[in-house]
């Protein structure tokens, strides 16, 4: 029995340790809205795009300093599209604790945007600097109608250095932003293998302990039947 608990706590601890540096927020998807036929078009906000095909992104992200206008650093805005609607979903980055940062995320419909003062600046200031990058257009999906969110992303430097450069200019931060459906709407698909690790080591564990436990009785038993 011993062992197994200390597997189990190993075993958190392990857990707990990977998810130092991971922010993440939970969601269940809006049901499917048209987007072609009424509002502004959204591929004229030239966000970079986050579906459940291309659900893992490797970013190199502008961080700053918390400053009295910026509370929460660098704001950068990206799409989630072609979600299934009604699904949950989790959106985690993780970083490299190398490069300490705070990082806040949100997610919005777009009609709470667009009706948000403040939130609708900060995409408009983003977009604003995103017309400047050549990208690639984006095939997009044919569909009329879609399922799709506003991620807001928030990256505050957390560090403090005597080097002047660093702290006027904190390096981008090495980020990856993953999009997770769950799995009948209760555990992260990523987490499965995970799962099931846990699953046989409990199943295995239990076996053999049970092994162990008929192989000590039968011994101790012996004796008495000689
Ligand atoms: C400060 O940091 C920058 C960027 O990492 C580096 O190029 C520079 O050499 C550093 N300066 C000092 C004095 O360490």
């Amino acid at each position: 029995m011993i062992p197994k608990a200390c597997m189990t706590v190993l075993f958190v601890l392990l857990l707990a340790q990977a998810h130092a540096n991971t922010e993440k927020v939970i969601f269940v998807s809006p049901p499917a809205v048209s987007i072609k036929t009424s509002g502004p078009s959204f591929e004229q906000l030239h966000l970079p795009h986050i579906t459940p095909e291309k659900s893992s992104l490797r970013l190199s992200l502008q961080a700053a300093f918390p400053s009295e206008r910026q509370p929460r650093g660098l704001d950068t805005w990206y799409m989630l599209r072609s979600l299934n609607p009604t699904q949950r979903y989790e959106v985690r980055v993780c970083w490299a604790a190398t490069q300490p940062t705070n990082f806040w995320l949100d997610v919005y419909n777009t009609s709470h945007v667009f009706d948000t003062p403040d939130l609708i600046q900060s995409l408009a200031v983003f977009a604003e600097t995103q017309q400047a990058i050549e990208r690639p257009q984006s095939t997009g999906s044919e569909a009329l109608e879609e399922s799709l969110l506003f991620l807001h992303f928030q990256a505050a430097a957390d560090f403090f250095s005597t080097n002047r450069t660093l702290m006027n200019s904190p390096p981008a931060v090495d980020v990856e932003l993953i999009l997770d459906p769950y799995l009948v709407n209760a555990f992260p698909r990523s987490l499965l293998p995970t799962a099931i690790y846990v699953v046989a080591l409990a199943v295995g564990s239990w076996i053999l302990s049970g092994m162990i436990w008929k192989r000590l009785f039968s011994s101790t038993n012996k004796p008495h039947n000689d």
